[in-house]
Order: C-alpha cells, then structure tokens, then sequence
C-alpha cells in the first residue's frame, strides 16, 4: 500500500513522549535482534557475496521464514540489505559482528546478549541493594564466574580486546610514553595497553600484571605479538601487592571495576609499589558534570550491573586520589573515543 500525504505529514511530527518512553523500554529488541545475528553468524555466511534466503537458511541451519523476518527487522536498522529476488547482503556496518576480523564486535554482542543480559534483568536488585547485578543473575561474582566458565572468560578477553585493544593504538597516538623506560600494566588483562606501548617505544620494557588463571592468555598474546623478550608477565592480586621498579604504572579499565574502598586499596598498592618519581596512568571514561546524554552515564549503570562499579567524574578521581596518595596531574583528552587518560603522580 502507497503512503499517503497526511502519513507523511504525520510520520514527520515530533514523536509523543508516551511513544518515545516505548521506544526507549524497547531498546532490548534491538540488542538481542542484534544478538540473534551475531550468534548465528549471519555476516559471516555473507562475507563472500549475497545469498538467496533459502540457501543462507540451509547454511544457518535455521527457519526460512524466520530468518526472513529478522533480516528484514536489522534492514530496517542499517546491518543488512536486501537486493532483491530474495537475496541479501551484509552491510559494512553488519560485517562488524564477523567473527574473523581483528575489529570484530561479535564477542561484544554475544557477552552483551548472554551473560550480561541477564544480568541486566537484575538492575532493580542492584539500585536496591548496591550489589551486583550479575552476581545476583548467576549466582557468582563476575570474575569468579569468569575463572569458572572458561568460554565465557575467553569471551570476556575478546570483548576487552575489541573494544579497548582498537583503544590502545589511540591513546599511544595522544600521549609520549617514551620517557618511560619500565611500564607495568597492572590489571593488565591480555596486555594490549602495554603491548602498544613497548611496540611505538623501543627503549621500553613492560610487564602485564593479573590474576593467575589470566596472566597465561597473556603471556601467550604477547608472544603472538612477537614481545615475550620486552614484555614481562607476573601473576598475582593487586590486592596482596602491585610489582615495584616501573617508572609508569597503568590502570585501564580497572579502578571502574571498583567502589571507593576497593578502588583506594588498589591505589595503595601501586603506591607503595612506586618510587617517589613514578607516573600512575588511569584509563577511564570521565562523566561530565551536566545534564546532557554521555554514554558514560550508561556505562556508569553497567558496571552497576556487573560488579557493583562506578565510572566518575574528575572531581570523584581527583578525590579518590587525593586519599590514597596521589596527586591528579592532569585529565588529559585522548583520540581513543570516550575515554580519558588520567595522570597521577606520588604525593
Ligand atoms: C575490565 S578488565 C581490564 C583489562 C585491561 N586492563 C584492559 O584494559 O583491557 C579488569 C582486569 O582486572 C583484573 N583483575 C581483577 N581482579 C584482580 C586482582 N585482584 N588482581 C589483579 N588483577 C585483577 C581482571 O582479571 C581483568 O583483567
């Protein structure tokens, strides 16, 4: 059926707030169709060329029909396009969820759409307690239920990969590590971060610090990046003992993990760690001050929900500093999106 003038005319006004809440409580639609894709591995069935529906669904193993329909649904929402006579092809934004591209967000929507969608279910608990959210959804705190589920822990690591590894090339690109000769990555993960930095600055050395069960899939990252002989690895908590004689000290998404008693011991420990002249470096989204949409303040709930975290503002780090030893040098702006690059020395 044609559209008429006034369906234009109408489609044209503002939407109505009870429409726009709608829209807004069903934004889970959106994530899980999204979901849906990347677990089937749509894009990748796509990657070679457009595909009648009835062979992507034989190649899927999945309903014709359905299929149909939420390839018509992400259409609509710019992941997929359908040529015609029945055939579809991926997007260049759809082919983000392939899973074998160094920039893949597949582990992203498959970690978004399982484990921490149920946790996300669990909210209420969370603004209700100060608990997690995800320790309520599954019985067990994110990094132990990490340490326990390994695929869903592999899983975790590609997500830090994609999302903060494409980060890591930015933030070398905004700020000189060169003056420092010893970097340590504590909460280091694979070690993307220090991995960065080591390979721009050849007279660096680094070391990925984190616990046990995870310092081995760095180890081996390393080595696969060819920095086993510059890049160290040492196992451990960072809340028994951070390793001394770096003169950097990096914490990237690791102080959001944690609410102010737990974020103040981490900082203690560095501290101790650190001689008088060293540098701590923190990597966090920083939430403005002001009423305006920032998707800090999202990612703000989300660590809610995942370890009862918080991101701050830069008066909340300044603080968190001050109390545990630091100075905050600066709040430096960085060409990695969203997040900051906070600099700290000892006080
Ligand atoms: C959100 S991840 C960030 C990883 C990495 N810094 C990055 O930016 O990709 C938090 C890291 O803290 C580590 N972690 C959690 N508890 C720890 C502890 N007690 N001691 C050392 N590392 C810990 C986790 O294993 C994980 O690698």
């Amino acid at each position: 059926m044609n559209t008429t003038i006034t369906e234009k005319a109408q489609t044209k006004k503002p939407i109505q707030p009870r429409f726009e809440l709608m829209r807004l409580m069903t934004g889970n639609w959106i994530s899980q169709a999204v979901y849906t894709a990347a677990k089937l591995k749509l894009s990748d069935a796509l990657l070679d060329g457009p595909l009648e529906a009835p062979a992507l669904a034989e190649k899927l193993n999945v309903q014709e029909i359905e299929l149909r329909r939420l390839l018509r649904a992400l259409e609509s929402l710019g992941l997929f396009r359908n040529l015609g006579e029945d055939r579809f092809e991926v997007t260049e934004l759809g082919s983000f969820l392939a899973e074998d591209r160094p920039d893949s967000l597949r582990p992203l929507a498959l970690f978004n759409g399982e484990a921490l969608y149920a946790a996300w279910a669990q909210l209420p608990h969370a603004v209700t307690t100060g608990e997690s959210a995800f320790g309520r959804a599954h019985g067990a705190e994110i990094f132990e239920y990490l340490e326990a589920h390994a695929e869903t822990g592999a899983q975790f690591d590609s997500v830090m990969a994609s999302t903060h590894g494409a980060e890591a090339p930015a933030l070398v690109d905004s700020y000189d590590f060169s003056a420092f000769k010893t970097i340590i990555d504590v909460g280091g993960g694979k070690g993307s971060f220090v991995a960065e930095i080591v390979e721009k600055n050849a007279g660096s050395k680094g070391m990925v610090y984190d616990l046990p069960h995870v310092i081995d899939r760095a180890r081996a990252y390393l080595e696969e990046r060819g920095l086993s002989a510059r890049c160290d690895t040492q196992a451990g908590s960072f809340f028994d003992r951070v390793p001394e004689g770096g003169d950097a000290y990096l914490l990237r998404h690791v102080i959001h993990d944690w609410r102010d008693p737990e974020a103040g011991k981490i900082l203690q420990k560095c501290r101790a760690a650190m001689n008088p002249k060293a540098r701590l470096f923190i990597v966090e989204a920083v939430i403005p001050e002001g009423p305006e949409w920032s998707s800090s303040k999202m990612l703000d709930l989300n660590m809610l929900v995942i370890c009862a975290g918080q991101e701050r503002t830069a008066a909340e780090f300044n603080t968190l500093l001050a109390h545990n030893g630091f100075k905050m040098e600066a709040v430096h702006e960085t060409k990695a999106p969203r997040v900051s690059l906070i600099e700290a020395s000892v006080a």
